[in-house]
C-alpha cells in the first residue's frame, strides 16, 4: 500500500508529521550522525534571539515523575551566528528548517524574522511567545491577545516565510489566541510550550532549579495539551502543529485524531534519540491497519458522538 505522510504548512511541505520540537533538539546539526536530519518532517531549532545569550545558571533540569522541569532561559548563539555557522550544513544534510524566534520586544521579532527571511534554507518561523523561562518579552505577548495579534501580524508584514506561533498553555483559553493568531495572518499555530511548575527539595527547602520556577513537559502534560489542540482545532481553520509528551506512535496519532497537521517531539528524545524511525514506522502501521492513504484524512477525526465503552456500529 503506498501511503502520503506529507503534511501542508502555508506554503511549506513536509515530507511527514514528524518534527523536532524546539529546544529539544539542539540546532539540528548536533545530531547528524545519530539522525538522517533528511528523514524527519521538520527541525524546530532552539530558540533565536538577535544577540546570544547564556541562559539561567544552573542547575536548569530535573526529572519530574513522566516528566521533566526545565528553566534554560533561552541559551542560543543569536541568529546571526545561527545563518552563518549552522544553517548551511542543515541545508547540505537536506533538512527542513523551522526557526524558532524569541524577542524581548515587537522590533526584535521582526529584526529576527527579517534575517532569517534573506537567507535559503529556512523553511518557516515558529514565533515562541511562550516560553515561561524569561521575565521579559516572549510569554508577556503569548499572554495577551492583543500582544499575540500583534507580534503575529508585525512578523507577518516583514516575510513571506510561513509564520508559525507557538502557544502557551499558561492561559485559560488557548484556543482564543489561536483565533488572534490567525485572524493577525499566522499560517499555522503549534501548542503547546511547557506549563509553569516548580519542584522542591523538602530537605534544604530549596527549589530544585535556579529560576525557582520551570516550564513542565513530558507524557505528564500529553493528556493536558491533547485537550488544547482539540479545542484550537474547533475554533480555526490553519493547521495546527501539536505537541506535549509524545513517546511513542500512538501518541502522536492521538494528537492528529484530535487536530493536529503534524507533531513535535520534544523531551522523548531525551530519552531515546533513535525514537524518529520508531514513530515512523508506528504511523505507518496504523495507517496500513486502518486503510489510510494518506495521514492527512486522519486529522481532527475525532468521533465525539461515541467513547470506548458503548458498541461501535463501525
Ligand atoms: C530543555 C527544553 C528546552 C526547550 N526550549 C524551547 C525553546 O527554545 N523554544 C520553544 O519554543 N520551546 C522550547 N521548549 C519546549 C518544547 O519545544 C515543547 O514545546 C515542550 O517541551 C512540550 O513537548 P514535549 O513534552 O514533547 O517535550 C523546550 C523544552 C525543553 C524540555
Amino acid at each position: 500500500m503506498s501511503l502520503d505522510l506529507s503534511v501542508q504548512i502555508g506554503s511549506l511541505t513536509l515530507k511527514n508529521p514528524l518534527i523536532a520540537a524546539s529546544g529539544c533538539f539542539g540546532y539540528g546539526v548536533e545530531y547528524a550522525e545519530t539522525v538522517d536530519l533528511a528523514s524527519l518532517g521538520g527541525i524546530a531549532v532552539k530558540g533565536l534571539f538577535l544577540a546570544e545569550r547564556e541562559g539561567h545558571p544552573p542547575p536548569r533540569i530535573v526529572e519530574t515523575p513522566a516528566g521533566m522541569l526545565n528553566a534554560i532561559g533561552l541559551q542560543g548563539i543569536g541568529v546571526h551566528r545561527f545563518v552563518a555557522d549552522k544553517l548551511p550544513e542543515l541545508r547540505a544534510r537536506g533538512a527542513t528548517v523551522i526557526v524558532n524566534v524569541c524577542g524581548t520586544t515587537i522590533d526584535e521579532y521582526v529584526e529576527v524574522a527579517r534575517v532569517l527571511s534573506d537567507h535559503e534554507g529556512v523553511g518557516a518561523i515558529e514565533l515562541n511567545i511562550s516560553c515561561p523561562n524569561i521575565k521579559e518579552g516572549g510569554i508577556t505577548f503569548g499572554c495577551s491577545l492583543t500582544g499575540t495579534f500583534d507580534v503575529v501580524s508585525a512578523v507577518r508584514r516583514v516575510t513571506r516565510l510561513p509564520v508559525i506561533p507557538k502557544l502557551t498553555p499558561n492561559v485559560t483559553d488557548v484556543a482564543s489566541f489561536a483565533h488572534a493568531a490567525e485572524d493577525a495572518g499566522a499560517d499555522a499555530v503549534s501548542l503547546v510550550n511547557t506549563f509553569l511548575a516548580m519542584v522542591i527539595d523538602v530537605e534544604t527547602r530549596r527549589p530544585k532549579i535556579s529560576n525557582v520556577v520551570g516550564g513542565l513537559s513530558g507524557p505528564a502534560i500529553r493528556p493536558i495539551a491533547v485537550r488544547m489542540v482539540y479545542e484550537c482545532r474547533q475554533v480555526v481553520k490553519i493547521p495546527i502543529l501539536g505537541m506535549g509528551g509524545i513517546a511513542v506512535a500512538r501518541d502522536a496519532l492521538e494528537f492528529m485524531i484530535a487536530g493536529a497537521s503534524a507533531v513535535q517531539v520534544g523531551t522523548a528524545n531525551f530519552v531515546d534519540p533513535f525514537i524518529w524511525s520508531k514513530l515512523l514506522a508506528g504511523i505507518r502501521e496504523y495507517m496500513e491497519r486502518h486503510r489510510l492513504t494518506r495521514i492527512r484524512d486522519l486529522v481532527g477525526t475525532l468521533d465525539t458522538a461515541h467513547t470506548l465503552s458503548e458498541k461501535s456500529d463501525a
